[in-house]
């Protein structure tokens, strides 16, 4: 099928099987491989894009299930070819090692800050609470949303 939808501020009309997934459809196709792919079966939030201001996990996500919406990954973050205020925290807070989670944990975070700006720490824990991370100990990650949301 044609399958029409914005993805980070771009009209997208692409033929492809509406019943891959949009973590496929994502890294195979369209060639966008900051999204992570990683259980595969909705567990570690690696593949999390933003869809229509919510965080879904890409690889629990039907690609044709994404008709007329709108699609931010990763890559959409940036804003005129610079890191976005919560990219640079991650940066400054030493929020990132292996990387892996990071892109998942990037949009899990920026979901939030969308319908919440200033949210408590228990709140950013528990929005990201879907996104398993080896390396940080999770600290870290925190101290970089509160810090972006500053
Ligand atoms: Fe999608 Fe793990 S790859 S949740
Ligand atoms: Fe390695 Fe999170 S930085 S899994």
């Amino acid at each position: 099928m044609k399958l029409c939808f914005t993805l980070n501020d771009q009209a997208i009309a692409i033929d492809c099987d509406p019943a891959m997934t949009l973590l496929d459809l994502l890294r195979e196709k369209l060639h966008l491989t900051g999204t992570k792919k990683s259980c595969g079966v909705g567990e570690c939030g690696a593949c999390t894009v933003i869809v229509d201001g919510e965080p879904v996990n890409a690889c629990l996500f039907l690609a044709g299930q994404a008709a007329g919406r709108t699609v931010y990954t990763v890559e959409g973050l940036q804003q005129d070819g610079e890191l976005s205020r919560l990219q640079k925290a991650f940066l400054e807070q030493h929020a990132v090692q292996c990387g892996f989670c990071t892109p998942g944990m990037l949009m899990s975070a920026k979901a939030l800050l969308l319908r919440d700006p200033h949210p408590t720490e228990a709140e950013i824990r528990r929005a990201l609470s879907g996104n398993l991370c080896r390396c940080t100990g999770y600290d870290s990650i925190v101290r970089a949303v509160q810090a972006a949301a500053e």
